[in-house]
C-alpha cells in the first residue's frame, strides 16, 4: 500500500481498554486513546511510569494483560531507543541495518549517507566503528537508522539524552516539519513543547491526553486533583453525618425504617480512597571531611587518545578547590567525559601532571556506568556492590532513599526504567563519603521531580563537584566556575553560565584573541618607528590568517546553499511533471528530498550566521588594534 492512500485514513492508532501489570506493579488500569493524523504527541510522565512500556506494546515486544492496540495495515511504526544497542562494525552499515529492501533492488545507501551527513557526520566518520562515538553521536547514528527506514509513526524515547543544545536545535527543526505522526518522550518540557501538538500523561495509572503543552495538561491534573480530593472530603463528612443517625437513633422503634434505609445507603456509599502522595526522591550525599584546600590540581596536561591526532585537551590547568561547583560545558564529542576521566584517574595523561590531595575521597557517576550495571543483580545488590563492607540494613536504606523501597529493591536491573538505572547509579554514590563527586550527565533520564532533588543534594553537599550537563536550567542552579570546550580550545571561566554568557558566549573568542593580541602591542610606548612597523605587520599578517579561512568557509557554505537551492528547483519542476502523469513513487521520493534540501539550507544558513558574526567581531577588533596602534 503505498503512502498516498496511507493518508486516507482517520484513525491511525486507536488504544481500547489497555492494562498492564508487571508483578503487584500497576501500569496502566484500562486505558483508552487514538492518536489522528499529523498529530505530533509528547508523552510524559514520572520515571518508572510506563513511558518505555507504553512504547513497546504498540510495537509488539510486549503483550498486555487485557485490551487491544489497533493499527491499520501497511502503516509503519519505528522506534528509537532510550538504550544503544550497535551489532554493525562501521555507522554507514549500522545506519543502512533498518533499511526496506527496495522494491526495485536500487541501492539506498545514498540516502542513508545523506540523512548521515545532515545529523551532522563527516565523510570519514562513515567508516568507525559505532562503539567508538561519543554518547551524542551514538544516538544520533540510532536516529539516522530510523530516520532511513521513514516510518509512519516515528516513536523516540528521550533523543536529547547526550545530545548538545546545538543538536537539539537540529532536532526540533526536523521534528516540527515531520509529516505524518510521531509520539516523543522526553524530559525536557521546553524540547517537548517547542515540536508537539498534543500531551499525552501517564499519571496514576491512566493515560490522558490533550491539544496543546505539558503545562495545560498538568494543570488541568491538578485541578482535577482538587475537585476529587473536595469530592471525597464531602463524601467523608456525609458519610460520618449518616453514621450518626444511624447510632443516634439505632435504638428507638419509632425511627426503625428510617435508620434501615440509612443503613443500605451506607452499605451502597462507595469509599473514595483519598489519593496517596506520589513519592519524591530525597537524599544527601554522603560527606567525607576535608581538611585542606586543594582537591585535585592539574599542571599542564594534554591528553590524545592516538599519537597522530590532535590532542583533545591541551595544557589544561586547574585547581579545584573545597567548595567548588564547576560545570563542563561544551559540544558533543568534545572530550568533557574524557577530562572527567582524566580527573578521576581512569586516563592517563599525555604530558603534565595530575596531583591529588592525599585526603581525597573520589566518587564517580560516569556516563557508561549504566551499561556497566549488572543486568542479573538486584538494586539491592549493585548498592552492596559498591562497598561490601556496608551493612545491609544501610545498603537498604540507601534503595529506600533512591525510592526503591520493600520489594522494589529486589528488582533486577534488567528490568529497571532508564530514570530507575540513573537512581541506581546514584544511590552507589551515597555508599562511600565522598569530597569530590564527578557527575556525568547525571540528569539525563530523571523526571523533572527527580532533577529538583538532585539539585538540592549537590547544593547542601560540603565537599566539591564538578559535573557534565547540557541543561542551562542545571547550569544556572548549581555552577560558580566552568570548565569550557569551546572553538578547540578548553578554558576555565571564572563565573557563573550566565555571566559567561555575558562576557564571552559561545564560539567567541574576543577575549582570548585581546590578551594575545594586547601581548603585542603592550611594548609599542617606547618603541621606534621600525619596531612599529614590523608589529604593524605582524598584525596585517595575523589578521589575514584569522580572517582568511573564515571568509573561504563563507564563500564556500554561500556556494553549497545556492546548489541547494538550484536542486530544490529542479525537484520542484520534476515534481510538477510527475503529478502530470501521477507518478507516485517520484512524487514521493522528490518530495523527501525536497524537505532534506531545505533542512540542509536551513543549517548552512545558521552556520553562515554563525560565521558572518565571527567574522564581523574579528574584522572589528583588528581595526580596534589599528587604530590604537596609530595613536601610539
Ligand atoms: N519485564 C519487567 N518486569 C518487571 N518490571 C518491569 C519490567 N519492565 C519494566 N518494569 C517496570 O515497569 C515500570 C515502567 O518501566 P518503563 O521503562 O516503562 O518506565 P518509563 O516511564 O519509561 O521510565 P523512565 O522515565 O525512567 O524511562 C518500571 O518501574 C520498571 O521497573
Ligand atoms: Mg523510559
Amino acid at each position: 500500500m503505498n503512502h498516498e492512500l496511507q493518508r486516507g485514513f482517520i484513525i491511525m492508532l486507536t488504544v481500547t481498554g489497555l492494562s498492564k501489570t508487571y508483578g503487584r506493579q500497576i501500569l496502566f488500569d484500562n486505558v483508552s486513546f487514538s492518536i489522528n493524523p499529523g498529530e505530533r504527541i509528547g508523552l510524559t510522565g514520572r520515571n518508572g511510569s510506563g513511558k518505555t512500556t507504553l512504547f513497546r506494546l504498540m510495537l509488539g515486544e510486549e503483550e498486555p494483560d487485557s485490551g487491544e492496540i489497533r493499527i491499520p495495515n501497511g502503516y509503519t511504526v519505528q522506534y528509537l531507543s532510550q538504550h544503544i544497542n550497535f551489532t554493525k562494525s562501521s555507522v554507514l552499515e549500522e545506519a543502512c541495518l533498518d533499511l526496506k529492501a527496495a522494491e526495485d533492488g536500487r541501492d539506498e545507501t545514498y540516502r542513508v549517507k545523506s540523512i548521515l551527513s545532515g545529523l551532522g557526520f563527516s565523510q570519514s566518520e562513515f567508516h568507525r566503528n559505532p562503539r567508538h562515538l561519543s554518547g551524542g553521536f551514538q544516538v544520533r547514528l540510532n536516529l539516522a537508522k530510523i530516520l532511513a527506514s521513514e516510518p509512519n509513526l516515528l516513536l523516540l524515547d528521550e533523543p536529547t539524552n547526550y545530545l548538545d543544545i546545538v543538536s537539539v536545535r537540529w532536532l526540533i527543526q526536523f521534528l516540527r516539519t515531520w509529516k505524518d505522526e510521531l509520539i516523543l518522550i522526553t524530559h525536557d518540557r521546553t524540547f517537548m513543547n517547542s515540536v508537539t501538538t498534543h500531551t499525552m500523561g501517564i499519571h496514576r495509572q491512566s493515560i490522558r491526553k490533550i491539544a496543546g503543552s505539558t503545562e495545560k495538561l498538568y494543570q488541568q491534573i491538578i485541578q482535577d486533583e482538587e475537585v476529587c480530593e473536595k469530592t471525597r472530603a464531602n463524601d467523608e463528612r456525609k458519610t460520618k453525618e449518616i453514621e450518626l443517625f444511624v447510632n443516634r437513633f439505632r435504638a428507638q422503634a419509632s425511627r426503625a425504617k428510617a435508620v434501615q434505609s440509612k443503613i443500605r445507603m451506607l452499605e451502597k456509599r462507595e469509599k473514595r480512597e483519598k489519593l496517596t502522595e506520589l513519592p519524591e526522591l530525597d537524599f544527601t550525599f554522603n560527606p567525607a571531611p576535608f581538611p585542606g584546600k586543594w582537591l585535585v590540581e592539574a599542571d599542564d596536561v594534554s591528553f590524545s587518545f592516538s599519537d597522530d591526532a590532535l590532542p583533545l585537551i591541551h595544557a589544561f590547568k586547574i585547581a579545584v578547590k573545597k567548595n567548588d561547583r564547576i560545570a563542563i560545558i561544551g559540544k558533543n564529542g568534545k572530550g568533557k567525559t574524557t577530562l572527567l576521566n582524566l580527573l578521576a584517574g581512569e586516563f592517563q595523561p599525555g604530558q603534565g601532571e595530575i596531583r591529588y590531595n592525599q585526603n581525597l575521597k573520589l566518587a564517580y557517576f560516569g556516563q557508561t556506568n549504566v551499561a556497566r550495571l549488572d543486568p542479573d543483580k538486584t538494586v539491592l545488590e549493585e548498592v552492596l556492590n559498591a562497598h561490601p563492607a556496608h551493612s545491609l540494613g544501610s545498603a537498604r536504606g540507601i534503595c529506600g532513599s533512591m525510592m526503591f523501597d520493600g520489594d522494589n529493591a529486589l528488582k533486577k536491573v534488567s528490568v529497571l526504567s532508564g530514570g530507575e538505572k540513573s537512581r541506581v547509579l546514584i544511590g552507589k554514590l551515597l555508599v562511600s563519603p565522598a569530597n569530590l563527586i564527578l557527575l556525568d550527565e547525571p540528569d539525563n533520564h530523571l523526571d523533572t521531580e527527580s532533577i529538583d532533588s538532585l539539585i538540592a543534594a549537590v547544593d547542601t553537599f560540603t565537599g566539591a563537584v564538578l559535573f557534565v550537563t547540557h541543561s542551562e536550567m542545571i547550569l544556572r542552579a548549581i555552577a560558580t566556575r566552568l570548565i569550557v570546550f569551546d572553538n578547540g580550545k578548553i578554558s576555565v571561566f571564572e563565573g557563573t553560565y550566565d555571566e559567561f554568557l555575558e562576557r564571552i558566549g559561545w564560539e567567541d573568542e574576543k577575549s582570548i584573541a585581546k590578551t594575545t593580541n594586547e601581548k603585542t602591542i603592550e611594548p609599542q610606548n617606547k618603541v621606534s618607528r621600525k619596531d612599529m612597523r614590523r608589529v604593524r605587520a605582524r598584525l596585517i599578517e595575523s589578521r589575514s590568517k584569522v580572517l582568511g579561512p573564515l571568509q573561504q568557509e563563507i564563500e564556500s557554505l554561500e556556494k553549497a546553499i545556492t546548489r541547494l537551492e538550484n536542486r530544490i528547483e529542479d525537484d520542484n519542476q520534476s515534481l510538477i511533471r510527475a503529478s502530470n502523469v501521477g507518478d507516485g513513487r517520484t512524487i514521493t521520493s522528490l518530495s523527501i528530498s525536497i524537505h532534506n534540501s531545505k533542512i540542509e539550507i536551513e543549517r548552512l544558513f545558521d552556520e553562515l550566521d554563525r560565521l558572518a558574526g565571527e567574522h564581523h567581531r574579528k574584522s572589528m577588533e583588528f581595526e580596534e588594534q589599528f587604530n590604537a596602534l596609530e595613536q601610539v
